[in-house]
């Protein structure tokens, strides 16, 4: 089989590691990939949606399997379906559950699926009436993508308010904040658990963790992730069959019935009060970090898992996962999240240890490889250093005994990934 990956993050990059080892592929492209990611297969500088399915037909691409939301978004599903390739990810319309966020609230609400209390409006008045029926801290979030930035949670109702008026007046957030959901603060416990959907059937992963804040004990800035785990012990049988029942189901079933089938990636932002799940966010791809640490205890043949979702026949696939543990660390350039980091070289210790060369392994994600083959960090999220064990703490340990053996100027990582765990 013969396979192109889209994107060029750890996530496109563990996607690719999983391929690798998957018998039945042949070949492995990404679009555009990284500076890491050649190792793995060949990458393209293809920028265009078109030329891209092109190039799929040309070459026989068996199977295409897209990691971002942005071209998800764009319809690149839809343009490659015109044209008879088989492709993993959902289409223009039913990306808008990740897309638009008064899409997905009303989506939930129009299910029945639980979720915070909210509204959805463009006007600063509504919006202030409702604040004043909240209790704080209050959730404002601008209705467009924002690339991970569009949601404030106002510690009082006046900073809700600023936090609203910022978005409609289109100051903070341009066109994508010109209306706004206002939600009531969940109080517990997040998990990230994702479903790959054919349209009908899916296969639910093993609950994950990601780690959003910049600093250990969750402070500092939101960041695309600092690190995640899987399976949590934080989810039991209960949660896995109230998820089932009350949300997974209504959605396939109600993306259906909506005319808009849903297949892809089901990423359930799930907040957890007292026992009961709430859905936070729906994103219509796999989470970054947490993709790099479930692609690993994926068992069956990843090829399988993807190709048999993307035509419609999951019914058919037995998806086994190892009874494993994976922790990623994330090793984030200098600035970041706040800006863009001068270049620096990364060196990798080779690693004697056995038992950890044979259970650990780097997603890179921003870098970049000079003519000599000296690999770069270029900024953002540079790699993931994951570890996997019979327990959390062996597979934490793994991780952070491989950060160990990275080195780059202005490295920075938490180091206190997968705690609710091992306090749990
Ligand atoms: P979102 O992009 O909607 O997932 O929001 C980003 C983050 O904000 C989430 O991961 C939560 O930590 C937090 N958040 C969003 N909505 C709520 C809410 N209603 N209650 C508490 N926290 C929330
Ligand atoms: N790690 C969260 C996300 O990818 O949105």
């Amino acid at each position: 089989m013969k396979v192109l990956i889209v994107g060029s993050g750890g996530r496109e990059y563990s996607i690719g590691l999983a391929l690798k080892r998957d018998e039945a592929v042949e070949k492995i492209w990404f679009s555009p990939g990284n500076g890491a990611t050649d190792q793995l297969g060949e990458n393209l500088s293809i920028t265009d949606y078109r030329d891209l399915a092109d190039f799929a037909q040309r070459e026989g691409v068996d199977l295409t399997i897209v990691g971002p939301e942005a071209p998800l978004v764009d319809g690149i599903v839809d343009l490659f379906k015109e044209k008879g390739l088989t492709i993993f990810g959902p289409s223009a319309q039913a990306a808008q559950l990740e897309g638009s966020k008064i899409f997905m609230k009303n989506f939930l609400a129009r299910h029945g699926i639980p979720t915070a209390r909210y509204i959805e409006t463009g006007s600063l008045q509504e919006a202030t009436q409702f604040i004043e029926t909240l209790e704080a801290p209050i959730v404002v979030k601008a209705d467009g993508l924002c690339a991970g930035k569009g949601v404030i949670i106002a510690p009082t109702r006046e900073e809700a308010v600023q936090a609203a008026q910022g978005m409609l007046s289109g100051e903070s957030f341009g066109e994508a904040g010109s209306k706004i959901v206002v939600e009531e603060f969940l109080d517990g416990y997040e998990l990230s658990v994702f479903a790959v959907c054919d349209g009908k059937d899916y296969v639910v992963l093993p609950a994950a963790q990601d780690h959003k804040r910049l600093l250990n004990n969750d402070k500092g800035p939101n960041t695309g992730g600092m690190g995640a785990y899987a399976p949590t012990p934080l989810v039991n049988e209960e949660i896995y069959r109230k998820l089932d029942e009350r949300v997974i189901r209504p959605t396939l079933k109600g993306m259906e019935a909506e005319g808009m089938p849903f297949t892809g990636v089901l990423f359930m932002g799930v907040m957890v009060v007292k026992g009961e799940p709430y859905i936070l966010e729906y994103n219509v791809r796999f989470g970054d970090p947490e993709c790099e640490v479930l692609m690993p205890l994926l068992k069956s043949p990843a090829s399988e898992l993807f190709y048999k979702a993307a035509t419609g026949r999951l019914a058919e696939a037995k998806i086994e996962f190892h009874d494993r543990y994976a922790v990623g660390v994330v090793m984030a350039s200098k600035n970041y999240p706040y800006g863009s980091s001068e270049p620096a070289e990364i060196i990798v210790d080779e690693i004697h240890h056995e038992e950890l060369a044979a259970n650990s392994h780097i997603s890179y994600a921003g870098v970049s490889r000079d003519e000599e083959g000296r690999l770069y960090a270029t900024g953002g999220r540079v790699l993931i250093c994951v570890g996997l064990g019979e327990s959390i703490r062996e597979a934490r340990d793994r991780a952070y005994m491989l950060v160990g053996q990275v080195h780059f100027v202005g490295k920075q990582c938490r180091t206190d990934i997968a705690w609710q765990a091992l306090e749990a």
